[in-house]
Order: structure tokens, then C-alpha cells, then sequence
């Protein structure tokens, strides 16, 4: 593991406040894998509906195990080697360890072809759709879409109970077009509220505007996404990288309803789809930290209370002004999620580089690990890019990130489509290499 200088402070406070994220507790690679066995189908609590199916390995198993791992918090066992025959329809409850595919020129290729598979996803912007760049290297490398703004409350709702889909609509079909799931992104959010709803106030008037919100959304969107952020970074701490008193974000949302807000608004969604994933997502929490502490317990409580959430997604932003978390701790972190029963899957990764906080090679590093992390946990069901190529990515111009009019740096494409050092790591970690 590559500890960046926030990674190295963040431990030291952790260590200072009497949290242990290192050496001791770790669950050592037990599980390890028998692999081979692939060729299960749909297990409980299965992977998010591949629509590709899956056609991994032919060829029989050699399943080697090498029930790897551990070093410090770390819990994760590695299987390589490629899996039976078979291949099932998308069950991740079945598998005790993930089978790479034997080989694949494009990351898509090589999250269909694994077994389970794994979705291999990007943030989509409505002006990026009008680049054939743009597009021809999102679908050839992704199968999984959230669009970066287009379904956020201000987008498709603009006045209360008047609903605007031309540009959520634009991306979505051209998802499904293309063969791709999408993630509805996001249903219950504090930013990029529009004026009417963050004025609203009163219990009443709170429930009101929120379920009519999500029946309308999840309504119109019904067949054509299974998948939905219910609710998005609903917990605060003192610094952005998940550090310093974690507690309830205030919010239009928590100042009226209380922490009860979260459990109404999947229980809403859970009446709009009886099918549908519905996941709660954040960020720095993505690897052992006073936030992600909190937010298990907070999903914990959930999952005890019979709450219908399905999955957490751990946004993987990482580098300034959020959390660095390395491999093992990430492993370590997605598996106690896991655990809970939940799927888990990172939903917005990019590595900031500017201001040099995260070096090159340390990038590499972590993009590599981090996926490896995911894709050896059959449980973690995709991993999404937040863009494609540098130019286009939120952190270059956002203030907080360092970026100083200079690029993040921060994907795996250069801004003629090219694919850089990080895509191939990312290649590499899918592939079990
Ligand atoms: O569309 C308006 C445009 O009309 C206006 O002229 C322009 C002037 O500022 O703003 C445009 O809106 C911007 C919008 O992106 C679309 O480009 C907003 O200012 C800008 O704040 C907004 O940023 C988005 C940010 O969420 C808002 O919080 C980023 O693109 C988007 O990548 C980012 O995504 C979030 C996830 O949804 C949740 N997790 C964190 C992630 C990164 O912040």
C-alpha cells in the first residue's frame, strides 16, 4: 500500500483516537478461493443484473488459489486463474472469489467476461454525447452509466412537481442503446437542490416534496434503470477527507425529518420498485476512517431495522480535497460492508494529482490496487470512472481540488481518447494481473 502524506495523517489520527485500522484485527486472506467452480447462477443477493451476460472461460479450470493477502487490516484472498465453464447470469452471492477472464482488450469486455462479472461504469455528461470521441470510447469500454448531473433533483425537477427529462432522457437511451445499464443518480441529495425545494421546511411539506420526487423520477425512469442512489452523502465531518466529528449533514432533508429521512426515502423507493437496487452513497469513506465508522454503523442500523437498502457505494475520490485510501484498506473497508449482506461498489473514482498531494506513481499505485480490491470481492459489483478523459473532469475546476487552472490529471483517457498509464493498471487489475 502507497500512503500519500493525507493517507500517513489520517493513520495518525485514527491511531491517536483509539481506532485501529492497522495489523491487529485483520481477517487474514482466510476465505481463499476455490476457485474453478465457476458456472453458478444468480445467487442470492446477486450482482446487479448483468444484461451481457456472462460467457467466462471456456476452457476448464485451472483455478489456482493463491488465498493471498492480509499485511495490515487486510482481509481480502486473491483467485486467479481462469474459471470453469459456465458462466452464470450474474450471481454474486453464489462465487467465494471472483474469476478473471482469461483476457480482454477493453475493460467492458473484461467486467462481462469475469465471473462473477463485475460493471465497468463512467459518469456521462450530456455535452460530452455530443463528442464521437467521447462517445465511441465510453460505450466500447463502459457498460454501466450515471449521468454526471442530468438526473439530479435541479435537472429533472426544476419546479415543484413539474418534471423536465430531455437531458436525462438523452443519456439514458443512449445507454440502453449501447448495451449499457444505468445507475439513477440521485435520488435525495442536500446540493444541487433546486430553489423551491431548499426552501421547504416542516415535516409535512419535507415528506411531501421528497416522495413525490421519487415516485416521479423512479416512475418515469422505470424500465430502463434498476439501479438508484436513494440517498447521497447524507453524513458530514469536519475535514473532506472524512476526518474530525462525523455526524448527520444538516439538510432540508435531516433538518425536518430527522436521521429517519434515509429509511422513508428507500422505503419509498422500495414501494416505487420492488426490484430495484437501491443503494446509499458517499465519499471518503473509502477506506478506515471516522466517517466510513459512521457510516457502516448508520447502514448497519439500517440493515437491523429491515430498511430495503441493497448496497453502498464508496465514491473513490481520491487525493485533494478528499480521503487517500490505499488497496488493503479499501479491501478491508468494502468487506465489512459486505458483511453486512450489502452490495458494495465504488461509484465515482478519479485521482486528483494536482497540487502534487498525489504523485504520479503513487496514482498508478492506487488505481491499480483499488480495483483489485473491488474485483476480488464478488460482492463489489462495479466500478465507476466519475469521466472519461482529463479534460472534462469536475475536479479541474472546482477551487477545493488545487488544480490552479491546471489539469487533475485524474482518468484513465487523454483528451484525444488515448488510453494513459492508469487505464492499463486498471486493465491489469481486472485481468488478476
Ligand atoms: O449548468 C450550469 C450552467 O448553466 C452554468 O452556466 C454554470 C456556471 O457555473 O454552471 C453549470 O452547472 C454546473 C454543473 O456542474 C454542470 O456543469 C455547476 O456550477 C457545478 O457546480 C456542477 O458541478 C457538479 C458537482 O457534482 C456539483 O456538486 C459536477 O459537474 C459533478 O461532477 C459533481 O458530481 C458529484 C456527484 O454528483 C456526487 N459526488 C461528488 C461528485 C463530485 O463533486
Amino acid at each position: 500500500m502507497r500512503s500519500g502524506p493525507v493517507t500517513l495523517l489520517l493513520s495518525a489520527f485514527l491511531c491517536a483516537t483509539g481506532c485501529s485500522d492497522s495489523g491487529g484485527e485483520g481477517e487474514t486472506g482466510g476465505a481463499g478461493a476455490t476457485s474453478g467452480t465457476a458456472g453458478t447462477t444468480g445467487g442470492t443477493g446477486g450482482a446487479t443484473g448483468v444484461t451481457s451476460g456472462v460467457t467466462s472461460g471456456t476452457g476448464g479450470a485451472t483455478g489456482v488459489t493463491s488465498g493471498v493477502t492480509s499485511g495490515t487490516g487486510g482481509a481480502t484472498s486473491v483467485a486467479s486463474g481462469s474459471g470453469g465453464a459456465g458462466g452464470g447470469t450474474g450471481g454474486a452471492g453464489g462465487a467465494e472469489a471472483r474469476v478473471p477472464a482469461a483476457s480482454a482488450s477493453t475493460m467492458r469486455e473484461a467486467g462481462e467476461k469475469a465471473n462473477p462479472p463485475i460493471l465497468i461504469g463512467a459518469a456521462i455528461s450530456g455535452s460530452g454525447l455530443n463528442d464521437n470521441g467521447y462517445k465511441s470510447v465510453a460505450a466500447a469500454e463502459h457498460n454501466y452509466v450515471t449521468a454526471e448531473n442530468e438526473m439530479k433533483w435541479n435537472a429533472v425537477e426544476p419546479n415543484a412537481g413539474q418534471f423536465s427529462w430531455g437531458a436525462a432522457d438523452n443519456i439514458v437511451n443512449w445507454a440502453v442503446s449501447n448495451r449499457m445499464q444505468v445507475k439513477g443518480h440521485t435520488l435525495v441529495w442536500h446540493n444541487q437542490l433546486p430553489g423551491w425545494a431548499s426552501s421547504l421546511s416542516g415535516a409535512a411539506q419535507v415528506e411531501q416534496a421528497m416522495r413525490r420526487h421519487i415516485e416521479g423520477v423512479m416512475g418515469h425512469f422505470k424500465d430502463r434503470v434498476h439501479t438508484w442512489d436513494v440517498v447521497n452523502e447524507a453524513v458530514l465531518t469536519d475535514s473532506d477527507t472524512g476526518v474530525g466529528n462525523p455526524r448527520m449533514r444538516p439538510s432540508v432533508f435531516f433538518n425536518a425529518l430527522g436521521e429517519g429521512f434515509l429509511d422513508l426515502a428507500f422505503e419509498i423507493a422500495r414501494e416505487q420498485d420492488p426490484t430495484a437496487k437501491l443503494y446509499y452513497n458517499d465519499y471518503s469513506i473509502d477506506a478506515l476512517n471516522e466517517k466510513a465508522d459512521f457510516v457502516y454503523e448508520m447502514v448497519k442500523g439500517m440493515v437491523e431495522r429491515g430498511v430495503p437498502i441493497d448496497g453502498v457505494g464508496f465514491q473513490m475520490h481520491i487525493g485533494p480535497p478528499n480521503n487517500e485510501a490505499g488497496g488493503a484498506d479499501v479491501a478491508a473497508n468494502l468487506r465489512r460492508f459486505s458483511d453486512l449482506g450489502l452490495e458494495v461498489l465504488i461509484s465515482e473514482m478519479d485521482i486528483n494529482r494536482c497540487s502534487n498531494q498525489v504523485t504520479a506513481e503513487e496514482q498508478l499505485a492506487y488505481y491499480h490496487d483499488i480495483v483489485e480490491a473491488c474485483f476480488q470481492l464478488p460482492k463489489c459489483v462495479g466500478i465507476t470512472f466519475w469521466g472519461i478523459n482529463d479534460g472534462r473532469s469536475w475536479l479541474n475546476g472546482w477551487s477545493g481540488a488545487l488544480c490552479n487552472g491546471q489539469s487533475s490529471q485524474s482518468l484513465l483517457f487523454t483528451d484525444q481518447y488515448q488510453k494513459k498509464e492508469t487505464y492499463n493498471k486498471v486493465l491489469d487489475a481486472l485481468l488478476g494481473r
